[in-house]
C-alpha cells in the first residue's frame, strides 16, 4: 500500500509518497506566495495551500496505481491562525508562526494574566507567534472579523478539513496554540475564557497517528483515489520531522534547518523548564517533547544568497569558505525577530566585526555560524535543565550542506546523525498515515524499522574548543544590541 505525507511548509507544500516498507516512491513540491503586508507581519492564503496540495497530490500519483493509496497525513507549519465563518468562508488570510504583530497581546498575556498562570494552564508562556495572542489581536484590532468566527484551526488542519469535512487537529500542533493543556491533553477552558472564544470553535483533537476520517467522495473522485482512504491527524511540522527522523521515545534530539530552525528533544515524561524558554509540547508518538525554535534559520542563508549576493550557487559560495572556528565576523540571525530563547519580535539581524580584509566568504560563513550559535542558545537551556545529549539527527533544506552540518556538530559539540533523506515532516506525515492504517503498531515501531542513519558527522575536539570561545563572544552580542532593537 502507499501512504502520502503532506508537509505544509511556509515557502511550499512538499508531498511524499511512501510504500508500506518505508521506501520513498516519489516527492513533489509546489510553492505558494508569502505576504508581508507590514514590516514584521507574515500571512498566507489557506486557499493557496489547498489548491497547491491538490495539484501536488495529482502530480505525486501520476505514475502509480492510485488504488493502492491507503492513507494520508501531515506535518504542518505550526501556530498559524485560520478562521472560518459559519458558512465555512475564510474570514481573513492566515496569520503565520513567524508573524510579529502581537507584541501588545503577548505582553498582556505574559504580564497581566501572568506567566505562572499561562504555564499552569498550558505548560507554556505566550510567544508572539503562538495562536492565542493572534486571536486576541483579531479581537482587539479586527472586531468585525472576530465576531464572525465559527471555527478556529491550524494550517494543516484546514487541508484535513477540506479533504474529510472533519474539524480536527492533533496534540502536537494543538500544543502550540496556547489553548491546550499539554500535560492533561485537553483544551483549556481558562485560556478560551481569556481569549473570548468557546471550546466549540476549536477542533476535535486526536493523537497524531489516529485516523480522523476518510476522504469525502467528491474529493476522492477529483484526486482519483478511493473514498476509503484514511486521513490521520498528523502533527506540527517539528513533531512530524521528529517522527521522520526517528526522534521518538526518550531523550532523542533532532535539529531542523528549514525556514525556522528548531532543536527538538523527545521525552517519555511531561516536563517544563522553569523559565518556559523552551516550548513544552505533546509529541506525535503519544508522549512529550521540549523544543527551542528560532524564526530564521535556512531562511537567513537563503536571504543572504538570493537577495543580497544575488546567487543560487549555495554550494559554490560555501566552497570558498576556508578556516572554521576563526572567523572574526559574527551574524545575529534575527531577520524576523527571535523566539527561543529571547522571545523578542523586535530583535533584528546584525553583522558585526568586519574589517577591510573581510571577504564575502567570511560573511557567508558568519551566516551559517550565526544560525548554529543561536541553536546552541536553546541547547544551553536544555543542558541547564540537566538534559544530557551526545548526538542529534538533522533534517530540512539546510541539512543538504555538508559544511553546515560540520559547523553545527562543532558549535553544539554533538555527533550529528545524517539520514538516508533529509525529508523530515513529509516522511513523518506518511509514517503517521501508515500507523493510522494499521501497517505498523506504533510510531516507535515504524521509526525503528524505517529510519536509517547513513553517516555521522563527529565534532573535532580542537575545532569544538575554538567554537566554544567564539560562542562565548556571540552570547555577548544580543544583550549589547537589545536596547537598539
Ligand atoms: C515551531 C515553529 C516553526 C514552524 C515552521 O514552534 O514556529 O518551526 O512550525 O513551520
Amino acid at each position: 500500500m502507499y501512504y502520502i505525507g503532506i508537509d505544509l511548509g511556509t515557502s511550499a507544500v512538499k508531498l511524499l509518497l511512501m510504500d508500506g516498507g518505508g521506501k520513498i516512491v516519489n516527492i513533489v513540491s509546489r510553492e505558494y506566495p508569502l505576504y508581508f503586508p507590514h514590516p514584521g507581519w507574515s500571512e498566507q492564503k489557506p486557499e493557496d495551500w489547498y489548491e497547491q496540495s491538490v495539484l501536488g497530490i495529482r502530480e505525486l500519483l501520476r505514475d502509480v496505481d492510485k488504488s493502492q493509496v491507503a492513507g494520508i497525513s501531515f506535518g504542518g507549519q505550526m501556530h498559524g491562525l485560520v478562521i472560518l465563518d459559519e458558512d465555512d468562508n475564510i474570514i481573513r488570510p492566515a496569520i503565520l508562526w513567524n508573524d510579529g504583530r502581537t507584541t501588545e497581546e503577548t505582553e498582556y498575556l505574559n504580564t497581566v494574566i501572568g506567566r505562572e498562570k499561562l504555564s499552569e494552564y498550558t505548560a507554556n508562556i505566550a510567544f508572539a507567534g503562538f495562536t492565542a495572542p493572534k486571536i486576541l489581536w483579531v479581537k482587539n484590532k479586527e472586531p468585525e472579523n472576530f465576531a464572525r468566527i465559527s471555527k478556529i484551526m491550524l494550517p494543516k488542519d484546514y487541508i484535513a478539513y477540506k479533504l474529510t469535512g472533519v474539524h480536527c487537529t492533533d496534540v502536537s500542533d494543538a500544543s502550540g496554540m496556547l489553548l491546550f493543556d499539554v500535560k492533561k491533553r485537553r483544551w483549556s477552558q481558562e485560556m478560551c475564557d481569556i481569549c473570548g472564544i468557546s471550546i466549540s470553535m476549536l477542533p476535535q483533537w486526536y493523537e497524531s497517528y489516529e485516523a480522523v476520517g476518510t476522504i469525502l467522495p467528491r474529493v476522492a473522485e477529483e484526486l482519483g483515489i478511493r473514498a476509503s482512504v484514511k486521513v490521520a491527524a498528523g502533527a506540527g511540522d517539528n513533531a512530524a520531522a521528529a517522527v521522520g527522523t526517528g526522534t521518538v521515545g526518550d531523550n532523542m534530539c533532532n535539529i531542523s534547518l528549514g525556514t525556522s530552525g528548531t532543536i527538538f528533544i523527545s521525552s517519555k515524561h511531561f516536563g517544563v523548564d522553569r523559565y518556559n524558554a523552551l516550548h513544552s509540547f505533546a509529541h506525535a508518538d503519544g508522549s512529550y517533547h521540549l523544543m527551542g525554535c528560532m524564526l530564521s534559520a535556512a531562511s537567513c542563508n537563503k536571504w543572504w544568497m538570493d537577495d543580497i549576493l544575488g546567487t543560487k550557487d549555495y554550494a559554490g559560495e560555501q566552497q570558498a569558505i576556508g578556516k572554521l572556528g576563526e572567523n572574526h565576523v559574527y551574524f545575529l540571525p534575527y531577520l524576523m525577530g527571535e523566539r527561543s530563547p529571547h522571545n523578542n519580535p523586535n530583535a533584528r539581524a546584525v553583522f558585526l566585526g568586519m574589517s577591510m580584509d573581510t571577504t564575502r566568504a567570511d560573511m557567508t560563513q558568519a551566516v551559517l555560524e550565526g544560525v548554529a550559535f543561536a541553536l546552541r542558545d536553546s541547547l544551553e537551556v536544555a543542558r541547564s535543565l540537566g538534559i544530557s545529549l551526545t548526538r542529534t539527527k538533522i533534517c530540512g533544506g539546510g541539512a543538504k550542506s555538508p559544511l553546515w552540518k560540520k559547523i553545527i556538530a562543532n558549535v553544539l559539540n554533538l555527533k550529528v546523525d545524517v539520514l538516508e533523506s533529509e525529508e523530515g515532516p513529509s516522511m513523518g506525515g506518511a509514517m503517521l498515515a501508515a500507523v493510522a492504517c494499521g501497517e505498523y503498531a506504533s510510531v516507535e515501531e515504524i521509526a525503528a524499522k524505517v529510519v536509517k542513519v547513513v553517516e555521522t558527522v563527529e565534532p573535532d575536539a580542537e575545532l569544538a574548543a575554538k567554537y566554544e570561545e567564539r560562542y562565548r563572544e556571540f552570547k555577548e552580542i544580543y544583550p549589547a544590541c537589545k536596547p537598539l532593537f
